[in-house]
């Protein structure tokens, strides 16, 4: 049993000021190195390769208003490309699949950060190696504070009360090393779930109440979380929903249950109070969207939860936000998109990315507002899609096996959602603020791959 690893913070080397906005600007160095980590005791180490030599990277963490520059070396044997996935980054900093650098050169990224509050993440994206890059360890945590979250006391401070959980999923191979995603087309759900890199932690916490940052970053696995005592009662322990991908709620969302599927954030307060002295597991269901399950799968990790009293100060206001909601233009359904499976390819409305000259499946003029619906075409699998550049609001889930709106999805905004097996989803973004060609896809990292992405294209206002 291994202690919860919390990714170091990523301290930048330079801070200068924008001559044009008056903003600090931020300048980073990422290193992507291939290191050894010993995952499992009596077995060989496992070769990874990460930003900075580790697994998930450094957190960023950075004030709303401050621009940042990172520079991505390429120090792997393999090409990447990075996206800052949450962020609405200018096309040629976003991670594009196919502008790729490679090993032995670096790019420098701009990020604007003037989004609100949020959880993001950055991750690989590069065309046929995303899967591969990310599970090999190429992804890490990205929060932006700004002033009005602060404000709202909650539980707070970076790793102390703090805490991001991303969540992976993988497979070993008898030696320790990692199962490789290459050749793979269909999916890798992953035997071992790991928590911040390490398989099944356990984190002591005092009795008081923590802000949990989750983040899927699994290849293939789709979670449904709950929170049990280890001993005792089986009931399912409520907690409260505050973020969705885009940040805080307009109020938090009680819930015993949380689906969580790949490129998703949800963040949560957790009141241990109530458990002095008694350990607590975050458990995972069976069977979720048709997902392969195996013996502990359905185990996460523990929390250890102190005897000694506490005084906590943080709380949990009513109202949490004022979520940036698209203004609806009436006009209903804008554009259909069906994800399947055909001549072992995976397609978006019968299309591939490789298909460079049909690959851009809508033109959309900047500043409109659309609802498009999204539709698993089957088969058995999940689909979370994911569309860059906007965050949208779900609107409506077709009801198979009685699935609605969760309540936690409908209070925030949105960039993924997730399409369980044979589920329809309509979902209405604002495109806007920048024009551009930026990809949409099925965060199943495999499916991605080989070849379920397609792009759309933000086109200029004219006159
Ligand atoms: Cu998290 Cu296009 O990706
Ligand atoms: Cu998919």
């Amino acid at each position: 049993q291994f202690p919860l690893p919390i990714p170091p913070v990523k301290t930048p080397k330079l801070t200068v000021t924008n001559p044009v906005t008056g903003n600090p600007i931020h300048y980073y160095e990422v290193y992507i190195n291939r290191f050894t980590q010993q995952v499992y005791p009596n077995k060989g180490p496992a070769t990874l390769v990460g930003y900075d030599g580790i697994s998930p990277g450094p957190t960023f963490i950075v004030e709303r208003g401050h621009e940042t520059v990172v520079r991505f070396i390429n120090n792997a044997s393999i090409e990447n490309s990075v996206h800052l996935h949450g962020s609405y980054s200018r096309a040629p900093w976003d991670g594009w699949a196919e502008d790729v650098t490679m090993p032995g050169e670096f790019k420098d990224y701009y990020y604007p950060n003037q989004q609100a509050a949020r959880f993001l993440w950055y991750h690989d994206h590069a065309f046929m190696h995303t899967a591969e890059n990310a599970y090999f360890g190429q992804a890490g945590g990205y929060i932006i504070h700004d002033p009005a979250e602060d404000a709202l006391n909650l539980p707070s401070g970076y790793g102390v009360y703090d805490i991001p959980l991303v969540l992976s999923a993988k497979q070993y191979n008898n030696n320790g090393s990692l199962f490789t995603t290459n050749g793979e087309t269909d999916s890798l759900y992953g035997d071992v779930i790991h928590v911040n890199g390490q398989p099944w932690p356990y984190f002591n916490v005092e009795p008081r109440k923590y802000r949990l940052r989750f983040l899927d970053a699994a290849v293939s696995r789709t979670f449904k979380l709950y929170f049990q005592r280890q001993t005792g009662s089986s009931a399912k322990i409520p907690f409260q929903v505050i973020a969705t991908d885009a940040g805080l709620m307009t109020s938090p969302a009680t819930t015993s249950d949380l689906y969580i599927s790949m490129g998703e954030r949800y963040e949560v307060v957790f009141d241990f109070s109530p458990f002095a002295g008694q350990n607590i597991t975050l458990r995972n269901t069976d069977d979720v969207g048709q997902d392969d399950d195996y013996l502990h799968t359905n185990k996460v990790m523990r929390f250890v939860v102190g005897n000694t009293p506490v005084t906590d100060t943080s709380s949990v206001p009513s109202t949490l936000a004022t979520v940036d909601w698209p203004t609806p233009d009436g006009t209903g359904v804008d554009r259909h998109f069906e994800f399947d499976r055909s001549n072992g390819e995976w397609q978006i409305n019968g299309v591939v990315f490789a298909d460079v000259n049909n690959r851009v499946l809508a033109n959309v003029p900047r500043g409109k507002v659309e609802i498009w619906e999204l539709e698993n075409g089957g088969g058995g699998w999940s689909h979370p899609i994911h569309i860059h550049l906007v965050d949208f609001k779900v609107l409506w889930r077709s009801n198979d096996d009685d699935r609605q709106v969760y309540n936690y999805e409908a209070q925030g905004l949105k960039d993924v959602v997730w399409l369980a097996p044979n589920e329809i989803v309509r979902v209405e973004a604002h495109y806007a603020p920048w024009d551009g060609v930026y990809m949409f896809h099925c965060h199943n990292l495999i499916h991605e791959d080989h070849d379920m992405m397609a792009a759309f294209n933000v086109t200029a206002l004219t006159d």
